[in-house]
């Protein structure tokens, strides 16, 4: 049975909206934990929009399920994953202006530089994953540069709007899936799933884990608006009493 890993960095968008010290995303990530979360995962951009470097470094000490970091391919980011040491290290594409990661990594273009992360990784016993497009060249050349795991980008295919882009679109998903499975890779799928699209991955039982935030993170603001609400308006009529 697939698992889910629960990534909170948009509970650390709202609170970086404030700078406040709420809600936290270990919090968040521990009531995940609660709810049968297989794994919590963090996005430390350059940028440190959304989580910070304190959230990692707590998160690596609470988590009980495991640990998931995404993280560029950057000097930087390799030094605090060798400090902090998390379960798993999913390698992403990151620019300043995306608004969220806008594509799976390039390992045609950057394979050598990504297999010597891979190995600096795992040389520290940290396994790692490769967030890619679901391309068989991709594929094939995560497998020969040694990653553990490939994480498939499943954002063109919850995006898409006729059913014909959103059929191809799955087609893609399910022989990447095949074709990492029978490379003996783990396979991970991520990006923009929700409450209706991951009813289609029916039966896609190569898939190990799905990594999904925004939409769980959208439910859980609305889901908890009323209550939320009843307990203002209950501390305001308080206000009013003798
Ligand atoms: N997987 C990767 C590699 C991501 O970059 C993201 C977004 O941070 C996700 C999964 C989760 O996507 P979403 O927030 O759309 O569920």
């Amino acid at each position: 049975m697939a698992g889910l890993a629960v990534n909170v960095d948009h509970i650390a968008t709202i609170r970086e909206a404030r700078k406040a010290d709420y809600p936290d995303p270990v919090t968040a990530a521990m009531l995940a934990e609660l709810a049968g979360a297989d794994g919590i995962v963090v996005h430390l951009r350059e940028d440190r929009r959304h989580i910070q470097d304190r959230d990692v470094r707590i998160l690596r000490k609470v988590v009980q399920t495991k640990l998931i970091l995404e993280m560029a391919c950057t000097s930087e980011m390799v030094g605090i994953a060798l400090d902090v040491k998390p379960d798993l290290v999913t390698l992403v594409p990151e620019s300043r202006e995306e608004v969220t990661t806008e594509g799976g990594l390039d390992l045609i273009i950057h394979n050598r530089s990504i297999g010597e992360t891979i190995a600096a990784l795992q040389n520290s016993g940290i396994p790692v994953s490769v967030f890619i497009d679901p391309e068989s060249e991709q594929i094939r050349l995560a497998h020969k540069i040694n990653a553990n795991m490939i994480e498939i980008h499943t954002g063109v295919f919850c995006d898409a709007i006729s059913q014909t882009a959103k059929t191809q679109a799955f087609n893609k998903i399910v022989d990447a899936a095949k074709l990492a499975h029978k490379l003996r890779l783990g396979v991970n799928a991520g990006h923009g799933i929700c409450y209706n699209t991951i009813k289609a991955f029916k039966g896609l039982w190569e898939i190990d884990e799905f990594s999904i935030g925004h939409s769980i993170i959208s439910r859980a603001v609305m889901s908890g608006m009323e209550k939320a609400v009843r307990e203002m308006v209950s501390l305001i009529k308080e206000l009013n009493k003798e």
